[in-house]
C-alpha cells in the first residue's frame, strides 16, 4: 500500500523537480496492477457521483443519450464507466499512460473513449465539445501555480448550454491551504465563473470514509449565447 505520506513524498519531490505530473504514472506503475493501493482508488464509482446521476434530472438515461461527456483524471475509469452507463458519449482522459491502459484492459467491452492526455496542454479539438465535463479531485493535486490554467482548460471544453460537474476537498475561505491533497476553498472552485461559468448548485457535506472527509460539489452551466 502506497501510504498518503509515501503519495505525498513523491509528489513534493516531483514538483520540487519541475515535473508537477510525472509522479502520477510512476505511482500507477508502482503498484504493479494492485491498484487499490493507491489511496483515490476504489475501483467502483464515486458515490457523490452516483448520487448526483440518481437524483439529478438532467441525466436520465433519456436525457443523456447522445450527448458527450469529458471526464478529467479519469484514474481506472470507473466514474467514465458510470456515466457511459446511463448513455453519455464518454471521452475520459488521464495524463498517465499506465492508467489509462489499465482502464482499456479493465473495460475491454467499453464505449468509453479512454485516452492519455494532460489537462495542462490539452487538444484544441475539445474547446466547447462537452455537454457534461466531471472532473474530481485533480484540481487539488495540482500546485497552486498550476491551477489558474488547468481551471481555464476545464472550463473550455464545456460546450454552450452544457455542465461541469466538481468534486474536490474542501476548506473555508482563510483556512490553512493545509498539506496535500490541497481541500479547496468555494472562492477557487468558483475561478471557473472567470471563463463564462455560472454556478447553479453548491453543496458541502462529509464523504463516506474513515475518517470522513469534508467535500464540495458543485455543478456550473455555461449559458446559450441568447439566454
Ligand atoms: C487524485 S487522482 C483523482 C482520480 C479520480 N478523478 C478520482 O476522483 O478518483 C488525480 C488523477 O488525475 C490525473 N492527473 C493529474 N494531473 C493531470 C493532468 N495534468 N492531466 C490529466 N490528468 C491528470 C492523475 O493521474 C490521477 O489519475
Amino acid at each position: 500500500m502506497a501510504s498518503r505520506a509515501e503519495v505525498r513524498r513523491l509528489a513534493i519531490e516531483s514538483v520540487a523537480r519541475g515535473d508537477a505530473t510525472g509522479w502520477f504514472d510512476a505511482l500507477y506503475q508502482s503498484v504493479e496492477g494492485s491498484w487499490k493501493n493507491i489511496p483515490w482508488v476504489h475501483l467502483a464509482p464515486n458515490p457523490l457521483l452516483a448520487d448526483w446521476l440518481a437524483s439529478s434530472s438532467c441525466v436520465s438515461e433519456q436525457h443523456a443519450s447522445g450527448l458527450t461527456c469529458l471526464v478529467v483524471g479519469c484514474a481506472l475509469g470507473d466514474d467514465a464507466e458510470a456515466l457511459s452507463a446511463i448513455g453519455f458519449d464518454v471521452t475520459a482522459f488521464d495524463v498517465s499512460g499506465t492508467a489509462i491502459d489499465a482502464c482499456r484492459s479493465r473495460f475491454p467491452n467499453s464505449r468509453v473513449d479512454y485516452t492519455v492526455a494532460d489537462l495542462l496542454k490539452l487538444t484544441r479539438r475539445w474547446t466547447g465539445r462537452f455537454d457534461l465535463v466531471f472532473e474530481a479531485n485533480t484540481r487539488q493535486v495540482l500546485p497552486a501555480d498550476l491551477r489558474p490554467a488547468a481551471i481555464k482548460a476545464v472550463a473550455t471544453t464545456v460546450a454552450l448550454d452544457g455542465r461541469l460537474l466538481v468534486l474536490c476537498r474542501a476548506r473555508d475561505r482563510g483556512e490553512p491551504q493545509g498539506q496535500f491533497p490541497w481541500p479547496l476553498s468555494r472562492e477557487e472552485l468558483n475561478q471557473f465563473s472567470a471563463h463564462g461559468l455560472i454556478e447553479l448548485e453548491f453543496e458541502c457535506g462529509f464523504d463516506r470514509g474513515v475518517p470522513p472527509v469534508r467535500r464540495f460539489r458543485a455543478l456550473y452551466g455555461r449559458p446559450c449565447r441568447f439566454e
